[in-house]
């Protein structure tokens, strides 16, 4: 894309975002009857840090240059059950007044190791996953052990938009408005046992359609996990669509979870299976390199990655660097989580 990015910084999204996905949009929202108040997030004053943790990523390099993009949106729910929905919504910014990183730029510059490598290479290598029909399991510790599919998500939690950071452990970082629901919802439908300490999530397993997962070297399905009370916390989400669309398939199709104040690691695309446990849960990327990416994963300035300083970040779409927050601008919210850690330790 060799337009100038910078142009898209200050305009409304509605500037930026291409006819055909309107089209889209409109077609996601009817579908799910969401009632998109804009964020809704409360006003986030960035309170001060707290030493936390260092955390993790991928094994690749930092990145830091401008990604140059074709936007490939992939629809992948049909317009079965249209409802009115609430006009409006366009959400043009953070609540720390960051504006939404581009459409083309949240869908074509994307961490999906199932099948590629290469940032800007999942879209063209995903078009062919199928995302419907998708049902996602949800077992282990509770009481009430149940299957959703998709439509059940849709319809059964209702649909909010949630304008959220995400700071990749690599320091690129992006703004997104999301479409989801609070993952609290649906762990209260089945109904955790008082044994239950963790929650744990698997990714899809499908080698003959993801042909990063014919690779070596990596202890598939993409497995994460939360404590309980991190999982149960009002910023977490599952997020279905994004900009009004249903997920494009490189951004997680069709469900994926959502942390805004952890390292993007954290956040598991394309979600079949959610246990919940007892025992803290081995993770993808903390089997791979344990020293490098911890199971907490929270954002934090004064703690290096092993192998690169995580102290500024690059926002996708800007030039230059910025200081990273810490919890990624979220500590008024969740740092209580974490009182009375060693986040060093537990990072
Ligand atoms: N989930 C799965 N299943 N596979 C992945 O490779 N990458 C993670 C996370 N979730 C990944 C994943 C990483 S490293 C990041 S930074 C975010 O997804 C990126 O989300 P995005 O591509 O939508 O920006």
């Amino acid at each position: 894309m060799s337009r100038n990015l910078s142009r898209f910084l200050s305009v409304n999204p509605s500037e930026i975002t291409p006819e055909h996905i309107y089209h889209t949009r409109r077609q996601f929202m009817k579908m799910i009857g969401v009632w998109v108040a804009g964020t809704l997030l409360p006003a986030c004053t960035v309170s001060q840090a707290q030493s936390l943790v260092p955390p993790p990523a991928t094994t690749t390099t930092a990145a830091t240059s401008r990604p140059s993009v074709t936007p490939t949106p992939v629809a992948t729910q049909e317009d079965k059950t249209p409802t009115p929905m609430t006009p409006n919504a366009q959400t043009q910014q953070d609540e720390l007044g960051n504006p939404l990183t581009p459409y083309e730029l949240v869908t074509g510059y994307t961490n999906f190791y199932e099948f590629t490598m290469s940032k800007q290479g999942v879209a063209a290598l995903a078009k062919d996953f199928k995302t419907s029909p998708w049902e996602v399991t949800v077992g282990g510790l509770v009481h009430r052990p149940r299957t959703f599919d998709l439509e059940d998500l849709l319809k059964k939690f209702p649909q909010e938009e949630r304008v959220y950071r995400m700071r990749c452990v690599e320091t690129w970082s992006m703004v997104i408005p999301w479409v989801g629901f609070p993952l609290s919802q649906l762990l209260k439908e089945v109904e955790p046992m008082g044994s239950a300490r963790f929650v744990r999530f698997e990714s899809v397993y499908r080698p003959e359609e993801m042909p990063g997962q014919r690779m070596p070297g990596f202890p598939w399905p993409y497995q994460e996990g939360l404590r309980l009370d991190e999982a149960m916390h009002e910023l977490t989400i599952l997020a279905t669509g994004l900009y009004g669309v249903p997920l494009p398939v490189q951004n997680g199709a069709p469900v994926r979870l959502v942390v805004p104040w952890k390292y993007g690691f954290k956040s598991i695309k394309s979600i079949v299976k959610i246990e919940l446990v007892e025992e803290q849960p081995a993770t993808l990327w903390s089997t791979v390199a344990p020293h490098e990416y911890g199971f907490y994963a929270n954002v934090n300035p004064e703690v290096p990655h092993p192998r690169w300083s995580q102290a500024s970040e690059q926002r996708i779409g800007e030039s230059g660097r910025r200081p990273t927050l810490p919890f990624n601008g979220y500590a008024e919210q969740v740092a209580d989580l974490y009182r009375g850690m060693d986040l060093r330790q537990y990072f």
